[in-house]
């Protein structure tokens, strides 16, 4: 079966084309971080306008360039929700019209589920697996029984990890999306210089908070100390956030065995995930803890059709299919995701 995924719920606009023996034939994003960058973030009618813009084009360069016809695909996927209605209402539409007018059956995607779902592309993940996704609009622990079947853990109380990511950055004047280069920049700092404080890092639940942590930021890079650079203050951040999330992710593994959550595996996907700094700490606690680690790739940590591709297939092959007239759904938390009208 060969699926083309569809991801437009933000900045990306990314078409890709999957197969069932989880081959990536081809997966081509156009980022709209420069139309967005000096704005200091996503405007949804520019995102919107853009994904009006380049989606066709995009659909033809890939089948161009694979020698592939439209009536080739075996099945379509696009993202219905959670994300931006302008941007969803785009790919979702594309995608139908597609599906009509060629008779492909279509599937729409929760967008969480396919950051959720990619590690079984990319590697030989079996369910049930504990799942934390750290992306620019979530920031939660989820247990993954099987496909279609997700149970939200706890998260963050406030900003998701990847906006707190982004809005540091923008204090320390890193340009947008900041993740990457504040990454980049702590490479450079020393953390011991200042320490941040670690919001809710001793709560006996799964709550998680990281608006203070940026506030603290602000605050500190306002006192303008001479001893403490901007890459000091990136390095002390990143720290923090570590440590956080390292508390966290060996909490949610003490949780899931008392309920009996019988898994092997760990899973941290969505795009904070790529961030190679938390990665190694986060790789360090879950062994420290008896279980496997598993992220995706980088370039499939971000947003990208491929996930929604692979997720619309896991959803087909076990039965389930969308009708036409299923609606773009801005707000979809993904243990709601059985909702799929
Ligand atoms: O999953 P994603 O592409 O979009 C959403 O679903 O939100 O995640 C984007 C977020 C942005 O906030 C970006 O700054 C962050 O992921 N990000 C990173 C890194 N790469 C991307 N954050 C920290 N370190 C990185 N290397
Ligand atoms: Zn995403």
């Amino acid at each position: 079966m060969k699926i083309l995924g569809i991801e437009s719920s933000c900045d990306d606009t990314s078409i890709s084309i999957v197969d069932n023996d989880k081959n990536i034939i081809a997966n081509e994003t156009l980022s709209q971080n420069q139309i967005h960058k000096d704005y200091k973030g996503v405007v949804p009618e520019l995102a919107a306008r853009n994904h009006v813009l380049y989606i066709d084009k995009i659909l033809k360069l890939i089948l161009k360039q694979n020698q592939i016809r439209i009536t080739d695909i075996d099945l379509i996927a696009a993202t219905v929700g959670p994300g931006l209605i302008g941007g969803l209402l785009v790919g979702l539409t594309f995608a139908k019209t597609l599906s009509q007018v060629n008779a492909i059956p279509f599937i729409g995607v929760n967008h969480l589920e396919g950051h959720a779902l990619t590690i079984r592309l990319t590697n030989e993940v079996e369910y049930p697996f504990l799942l934390l996704l750290v992306s620019g609009g979530h920031s939660n622990f989820y247990f993954i029984s099987n496909v279609n079947s997700y149970k939200f853990l706890g998260g963050t109380l406030d900003d998701a990890l990847g906006e707190a990511f982004d809005k540091v950055a923008n204090i320390l004047e890193l340009g947008f999306p900041g993740g990457p280069q504040l990454e980049l920049l702590a490479q450079a700092g020393d953390y011991k210089k200042i320490s941040l404080p670690k919001p809710l890092i001793n709560s006996k639940n799964l709550d998680m908070s990281f608006s203070g942590l940026k506030t603290a930021v602000l605050n500190n890079s306002k006192k303008g100390k001479n001893d403490i650079s901007n890459s000091d203050l990136a390095a002390s951040f990143q720290k923090s956030v570590a440590e956080v999330l390292c508390k966290k992710i060996s909490l949610a593994i003490d949780i899931s065995n008392k309920e009996s959550f019988n898994f092997k595996n760990v899973v941290v996907s969505g795009g904070v995930a790529a961030n190679n700094y938390l990665r190694k700490k986060i790789i360090n606690t879950v062994k420290s803890k008896g279980k496997s680690i598993f992220f995706p790739p980088p370039n499939l940590c971000t947003d990208n059709g491929a996930m929604i591709a692979w997720a619309g297939y896991e959803l087909y092959r076990a039965g389930l299919k969308s009708k036409l007239n299923m609606k773009a759904k801005p707000r979809w938390p993904l243990e709601n995701v059985r909702e799929r009208l």
